[in-house]
C-alpha cells in the first residue's frame, strides 16, 4: 500500500500526519475543504518534505468530485481526519455535527467500496468512553454514550465501520483513539491553529505566553486528583501521526477491524501542563482558578499496551517536549497561518 488518501489533511494532526507518510515512503493525496484549516499548509509541507502532495480542496460530502479524486489516483488506503470537532460548539450545533461527520464518512466509504480501496484508518477519539469508569482506559472498556455531540458521531462511525467491514470482509479497518494531541512539528513550521479562542488547553497556554491572552483561566481545583485540576493523556502531534504510519503497515496484514489508544499512558494536570511549559520555554504562565467546565471529567488516560504489542508503536515524546514544539511554533507564527 503506498498511494494513500487523507481526508482532513491539512489539519494539525492531518499535515503532520502527511509529513510522516512521506518521510515513511507512501505517496499522499490530500482532500480538505478549508473547514477548519488554511491552503498554505500545503506549502509548509513542501517546505518541510520537499514534495509536491496532490491537494483537492473539497468536501468528502461531495460524491462527484471524491469520486473524481479516487478515479484519478486510486488510493490503496484512506486516512479519515475530516470532520467537526469542538465539543462545545457540537452541543449547540448538533444537526450539523451529525450531518456532516456522518454523511462524509458514509460518502467515503460509498466511493471506497466502488474503486475497491480497502484500507481506512478513522481518527476517533478518547471521548467515545463518556465518562470513564476507571482509568487508564483500555480499549475493550464500554464505548456507551459519549457526553457530546460530537462524540456520539465519533461513537456513530465506529460502529458504521464495523457493520461496513462485517458486510465487506475484505475492507480492513483501523480506529484510533486519539487521547489529548498537543506539541507541533519541531521545525516550527506546522502547528495548532485554532479558530477564535482556543477551546483547548496548550493553544490557549502559548497565546498566554506570546501575550495575546492576559491570563489561563484553569477549569476547577476540586476534582478528585492529587492536585485538583483535571488530569489528560497528552500525547505529541508527531507521535500521534507516526502511529498511523504503524497501524498501515498493521493493514497490510488484512486485520479485519483493529482498534487502538494512542496516547502516553501518563496522566497529566492541569497545574503540571504549566509548570512543564514554564521549564521548557521559560515563559510565566499566569492562571486564575475558575469554577469547573461543564462536560469535564477528572481523569482521562490510556493505557496503550495494545499499540505497543501488535503495533510496535509507542509515544517517543513527553509533555516537556511538546511544550517546547508547541511554544517554537507560537513564537515563529504569533498569528498562526494567518500572516
Ligand atoms: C484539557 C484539560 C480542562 C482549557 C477535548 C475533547 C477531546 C479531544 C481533545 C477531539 C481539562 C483544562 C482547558 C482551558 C483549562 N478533541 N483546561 N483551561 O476537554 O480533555 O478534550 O479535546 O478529539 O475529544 O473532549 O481537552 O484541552 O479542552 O482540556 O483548565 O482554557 O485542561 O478543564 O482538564 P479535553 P482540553
Amino acid at each position: 500500500m503506498r498511494k494513500i488518501l487523507v481526508t482532513g489533511g491539512l489539519g494539525f494532526i492531518g499535515s503532520t500526519t502527511v509529513v510522516s507518510l512521506i518521510e515513511n515512503g507512501y505517496e499522499p493525496i490530500i482532500v480538505d475543504n478549508l473547514s477548519n484549516s488554511k491552503e498554505m499548509v500545503i506549502d509548509r509541507i513542501k517546505q518541510i518534505t520537499g514534495k509536491e502532495v496532490p491537494l483537492y480542496i473539497i468536501d468528502v460530502c461531495d460524491e462527484e468530485n471524491l469520486r473524481t479524486v479516487f478515479a484519478k489516483h486510486h488510493p490503496e488506503g484512506v486516512i479519515h481526519f475530516a470532520g467537526l470537532k469542538a465539543v462545545g460548539e457540537s452541543v449547540e450545533k448538533p444537526l450539523s455535527y451529525y450531518e456532516n461527520n456522518l454523511l462524509s464518512t458514509l460518502t467515503l466509504l460509498k466511493v471506497m467500496k466502488e474503486f475497491d480501496c480497502r484500507n481506512i484508518v478513522f481518527s476517533s477519539s478518547a471521548t467515545v468512553y463518556g465518562i470513564p469508569q476507571r482509568v487508564p482506559l483500555y480499549e475493550s472498556d464500554p464505548v456507551n454514550h459519549a457526553t457530546n455531540p460530537y462524540g456520539e458521531t465519533k461513537v456513530m462511525i465506529e460502529h458504521i465501520l464495523m457493520d461496513t467491514q462485517d458486510a465487506w470482509p475484505e475492507l480492513n479497518v483501523a480506529i484510533l483513539r486519539y487521547f489529548n494531541p498537543i506539541g507541533a512539528h519541531p521545525s516550527g513550521l506546522m502547528g495548532e491553529d485554532p479558530n477564535g479562542i482556543p477551546n483547548n488547553l496548550m493553544p490557549y497556554i502559548t497565546q498566554v505566553a506570546i501575550g495575546k491572552r492576559e491570563y489561563l483561566r484553569v477549569w476547577g481545583n476540586d476534582y478528585p486528583t492529587p492536585d485538583g485540576t483535571g488530569v489528560r493523556d497528552y500525547i505529541h502531534v508527531v507521535d500521534l501521526a507516526n502511529g498511523h504510519v504503524a497501524t498501515l503497515k498493521k493493514l497490510d496484514t488484512n486485520p479485519g477491524v483493529v482498534i487502538y489508544n494512542l496516547g502516553t499512558g501518563k496522566g497529566t494536570s492541569v497545574l503540571e501542563m504549566i509548570t512543564a511549559f514554564e521549564k521548557a520555554t521559560g515563559k510565566k504562565v499566569p492562571y486564575q482558578i475558575c469554577p469547573r467546565r461543564a462536560g469535564d471529567v477528572a481523569e482521562n488516560y490510556a493505557n496503550c499496551d495494545k499499540a505497543y504489542n501488535e503495533l510496535g508503536w509507542k509515544a517517543q515524546y513527553d509533555i516537556v517536549d511538546a511544550c517546547r514544539d508547541s511554544w517554537n511554533w507560537q513564537s515563529k507564527n504569533p498569528n498562526g497561518y494567518n500572516k
